[in-house]
């Protein structure tokens, strides 16, 4: 009986690798400064090593630590490249990322509050915080999730379970009709996989025209829901996306308010990026009617710079939270609805998540999360006079750190443009389309990201 010293090492293994391990992080974050943005790994070869890792005999740990990070060095996407201004995977901010090594190595089970009362309540008082900030109601509640999508999923196995008492037991078919949500054609589409996964398959999804600038047609929503409801439908919930993937856009959240309240319907607001907008007292009006959701998404691991796997979900209605995921078990240690997280979220086990946000929040304060999203907006309205001086068409009327260019004819097509800057390895930038016009999308996700990068990313866009 002896233990596996690779895999439990002693304090004095434990600290020299730990050391090794922070230099070669450190290498490879000034490598990764220094080099392209786009992988340059050759994956034939890369392959070859893989294919010949067969876990036969064991390898040096330290030697595979190193390799790991030379090859993601060379075999990725590089999110800490200051020039990278892509989707929105942000550059980790410190405090998330010295989190997830104290999660990591203490590794605390969050689903049930007696097993890590400290950790629970942490994120707790994280969670209440950011429901006051939101404007949501006093006893508004929350959890982390493993990103946007399994918020978005929460909201909407919430707004089922309220919209019919049987549908938890018996899922789509206690429905008379089809149930119908409502989101934009702009809106992150996870929420299909959604409409899937919950029962009530992807025709549920009413994709709601647009003004023609990325925005929910309130109008055309009121007729669609008034249409579905004639014919036997049963709408069930409005999400309004505050802050479209694509273009920084926000439906009209009073609006879509007003409707959700006149047809009785669920209201979620899909703030996955554009909600880091709270600590901004500048900007904070963009979200305005936000306040008036049953339910909201935040992801922290976009604009709020966290680790990959940190999104938020809060609601008003903390009963139909509890209603929606409870279950009893004889094998949990407690089964609290008020503070054990297993029966009132789709996780069982549960990682510490929230540390990374908290430890970021408490050390920068509101103030300093708003100087970081003031930043990226910061550039982004450089960028766009720039533009717009060359002749570049700004086909998206934003106020989050994301732009949509359309080249002068002269310049040639977004396309070949997209193609060029990703090809430099100076900068990443992607191809996308809003409202069918094929644009040049850039958006800040580093906070590191200065006045300089954005200047020779113009530079390459007028030659
Ligand atoms: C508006 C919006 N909602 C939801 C999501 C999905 O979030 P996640 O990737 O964290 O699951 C995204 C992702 O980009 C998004 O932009």
């Amino acid at each position: 009986m002896t233990t596996n010293t690779t895999l439990f090492p002693d304090q004095n293994e434990r600290a020299t690798l730990n050391k090794n391990l922070d230099q070669y992080i450190d290498a490879s974050l000034t490598t990764i400064g220094k080099g392209t943005i786009t992988p340059r790994e050759n994956l034939t070869n890369f392959r070859k090593t893989l294919s010949a890792m067969q876990f036969q005999a064991p390898q040096n740990l330290d030697n595979l630590l190193q390799w790991t990070l030379n090859t993601l060095e060379t075999g990725a996407v590089q999110m800490t490249h200051k020039g990278y201004l892509g989707l929105f995977n942000p550059a980790p901010s410190y405090p998330s990322e010295a989190a997830d090594r104290i999660v990591s190595a203490l590794n605390p089970q969050n689903c049930v509050w007696s097993h890590a009362p400290v950790a629970v309540e942490i994120e707790a008082h994280l969670i209440t915080q950011i429901c006051d900030r939101i404007g949501l109601p006093k006893g508004s509640v929350g959890h982390f999730t493993s990103g946007g999508s399994e918020a978005n999923a929460t909201a909407f196995l919430c707004a089922l379970t309220r919209a019919n008492e049987n549908y938890a037991e018996h899922g789509a078919r206690a429905f008379r009709g089809q149930p119908r949500i409502y989101i934009s054609k702009e809106s992150h589409l996870a929420w299909l996989k959604i409409a899937h996964q919950n029962g009530v398959g992807r025709q549920a999804i009413r994709l709601v025209p647009t003004d023609g600038h990325g925005c929910m047609s309130a109008t055309a929503l009121k007729t669609i829901i008034e249409k579905d409801t004639a014919q036997g439908d049963i709408p069930v919930m409005i999400a309004a996306t505050a802050g479209t993937t694509n273009a920084g856009m926000v439906d009209p959240l009073h609006a879509c308010a007003d409707i959700a309240k006149t047809s009785k319907l669920w209201y979620h607001v899909d703030a996955a990026w554009g909600g880091a907008l709270i600590a901004s007292a500048r900007e904070r009006h963009v979200l305005d009617g936000i306040e008036r959701a049953d339910s909201v998404t935040i992801d922290a691991h976009k604009w709020f710079a966290s680790t990959m796997g940190t999104g938020m979900f809060f609601t008003a209605h903390p009963e139909t939270l509890t209603k929606t995921f409870r279950v009893e078990t004889s094998y949990m240690p407690s089964n609290d609805e008020d503070v054990d997280l297993y029966v009132n979220s789709m996780m069982w086990s549960r990682r510490f998540l929230g540390l990374r946000l908290f430890l970021s929040l408490a050390s920068v304060g509101w103030e300093g999360y708003a100087q970081h999203v003031e930043h990226g907006i910061n550039l982004i309205d450089y960028l766009n006079t720039q533009m717009h001086k060359h002749g570049w068409t700004i086909a998206n009327n934003s106020r989050m750190a994301v732009t949509c260019l359309i080249p002068p004819k002269h310049i040639g097509s977004a396309e070949d443009m997209v193609k060029k800057i990703v090809a430099s390895g100076t900068h990443w930038v992607s191809l996308t389309k809003i409202e069918g016009q094929p644009v040049l999308r850039a958006c800040i996700t580093n906070g590191r990201t200065q006045k300089a990068d954005i200047d020779a990313l113009i530079a390459q866009c007028i030659a």
